[in-house]
């Protein structure tokens, strides 16, 4: 199925501004109830439900039969057309009362990045991007970083809600931590994605991740010039759930950083 392309942007724009709005009226709020999924820090809250329900149903009307996978929900095998959303990336963050928090939505055809829209409601900062027309920060086209020196870098990763994963994490920290300016750890994949995409970071990459936190942010950072692969280089596949994601002028130093030995 093909769609127009400027229908589903407006589509996809009005369920993240609508999915924003809720997450802002519950941000710092007594409203707030927030309980555990795989782990102590894995952690899901009413408003990510009522941000869920909020945006798909702006979507399901907006774009009819298409494929809907969100967080939290149950979801079922799908190809083709494809929607991946997470309601709230951050959600700790979000709990805690940081501000790094975002609605992220990403548009695939046939395993393909297509249109994906990142907004984060109490910065009102607004990433979005289709295929071939460019990257967007609250209406003004971004590019990746220009510098091509590790030396200069600021990188960033996250950590895994499954602690079995750390020793992996840990051991790509020591090595890059030394020959970077600094490693960030924001606590959004999606939003992590974006600032690589408007060039205030040069180089991102997490293991552990699902679609729905990553769907958006590739289509963003791919049209924004950078470069996305698996960690060891190769093909990206959104399925895998690992992701090196760098301006391009990093990547091959940072691929042998991480390469497992
Ligand atoms: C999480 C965030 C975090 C990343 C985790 C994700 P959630 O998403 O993106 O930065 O490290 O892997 O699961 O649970 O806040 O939607
Ligand atoms: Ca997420
Ligand atoms: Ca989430």
């Amino acid at each position: 199925m093909s769609r127009d392309l400027s229908l589903v942007k407006d589509v996809l724009l009005t369920a993240a501004l609508k999915g924003g709005k809720i997450l802002k009226e519950h941000f710092q709020s007594e409203k707030v109830e927030a309980k555990t999924k795989s782990g102590h820090a894995d952690l899901v809250t009413n408003a990510d439900f009522k941000t869920q329900e909020a945006v798909i149903q702006i979507l399901s009307r907006g774009l009819p039969g298409v494929q809907i996978i969100g967080e939290e929900k149950e979801n079922e095998e799908a190809s083709g057309e494809v929607i991946y959303v997470d309601p709230l990336d951050g959600t700790l963050n979000f709990f805690h009362g940081q501000r790094q928090f975002a609605v992220s939505i990403g548009y695939w055809m046939d395993r393909t990045p297509v249109a994906g829209v990142v907004f984060n409601p109490v910065d009102d900062d607004l990433f979005f991007a289709v295929s071939g027309q460019g990257a967007f920060r609250n209406g003004r086209p971004i590019r990746g970083s220009p510098n091509r020196l590790l030396s200069q870098s600021v990188l960033a990763t996250g950590w895994p809600y499954d602690k079995k994963e750390l020793p992996r994490v840990l051991k790509s920290l020591e090595r890059l931590l030394p020959v970077t300016q600094e490693v960030r750890v924001w606590g959004t994949a999606a939003l992590a994605m974006c600032y690589l995409a408007g060039g205030t970071l040069e180089g991102y990459w997490e293991w552990g991740l699902y679609p729905w936190d990553i769907a958006a942010g590739v289509v963003i950072a791919r049209e924004a010039g950078c470069r996305i692969t698996s960690i060891d280089g190769g093909p990206f596949d959104l399925k895998q759930g690992a992701i090196l994601a760098t301006n391009g002028h990093v990547h091959e130093e940072m691929v042998r950083y991480l390469r497992e030995e």
